[in-house]
């Protein structure tokens, strides 16, 4: 089994040029999945509002489900480095709010880092919780939480005026205490230039081949999730397809009575049929 990886070796695959694997997962199965195959870091997303609860966005997450999500993670990957996701809310109305449900992902789910979204107008719960000794990944670019504020869930830094506040909320939340930073839906001449001006691992989910590493929701990746596809998702895998076929094979096999079969029944025991058959005929 693979040492589990923690801040200082995402700082050295950093300077190394080695790319760090970066996964959502929500729950204890897919958690064993992904260590099993060897990813660096599982982000417990409150994209989990979508892809488990099937809200139509992230902001109806409150922090238990996010608990509750990350703490089957933790059991499930025991050795890989867990990130617990703060939903809306849970951080922006105040510091001690901020530091509070912080605090819980640690102790209550055994995490391993926090991370929130913002730039510039979030380095106050940024400084507060690294204050607390809790390690931090900032988010910026595309933040679903707030994409009402940029009118949908759109590519981020297009222009060069966009893409000067990309930079700015990137060096802000450096130089705010986060030691690392998720940049999503931005183009890649953008994020090549954070991830080379930066010092802190650089991760893209939308961002181009440049960063230091790359995420992608889980539900995406394995054609789990229906609803939409962003641009920048590759399907590894249509699992979809998988499961409603099995399931369409078990409705007619059940129907047509092939389904159970003997090798899937418990006997009576040897001599117990008879003394049944006798009491109860
Ligand atoms: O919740 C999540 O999975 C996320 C990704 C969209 C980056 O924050």
């Amino acid at each position: 089994m693979a040492k589990k990886k923690m801040i200082h070796d995402f700082i050295r695959m950093k300077a190394d040029g080695e790319k760090i694997t970066f996964l959502t997962s929500y729950d204890y199965p897919t958690a064993q999945f992904a260590e099993a195959a060897g990813l660096d870091m599982l982000l417990v997303g409150d994209s989990l509002g979508m892809c488990v609860y099937g809200y139509s966005s992230t902001v109806p997450v409150v922090m238990d489900q996010c608990i509750w999500h990350a703490e089957a993670v933790r059991r499930g990957a025991p050795n890989t480095f867990v990130v617990g996701d703060m939903p809306f809310m849970s951080y922006q109305s105040s510091l001690d709010k901020a530091v509070e449900n912080a605090g819980r992902f640690l102790k209550e789910a055994g995490c391993d880092c926090i991370k929130l979204e913002g730039g510039v107008r979030i380095t106050p719960q940024i400084k507060a919780i690294v204050e607390a000794g809790i390690l931090v990944m900032g988010h910026i670019g595309l933040t679903p939480q707030s994409s009402g504020q940029l009118g949908g869930h759109k590519a981020q830094g297009r222009t060069v005026e966009a893409a000067k506040l990309v930079v700015e909320d990137a060096l802000a939340v450096q130089e705010a205490g986060a030691q690392m930073l998720l940049v999503e839906a931005v183009p890649p001449e953008v994020a090549e230039y954070i991830t080379r001006r930066l010092a802190i691992p650089v991760l893209s989910i939308g961002a181009g081949p440049d960063c230091d590493g790359q995420l992608l929701i889980v539900s995406d990746m394995i054609g789990q999730f229906q609803a939409f596809t962003p641009k920048f998702v590759k399907k590894y895998a249509n699992v979809a397809e998988v499961v409603t076929d099995a399931m369409k094979d078990y409705v007619s096999e059940v129907r047509a009575g092939t389904f159970p079969r003997d090798e899937h029944c418990y006997h009576m025991l040897e001599g117990e049929k008879d003394k049944f058959d006798s009491e109860f005929e």
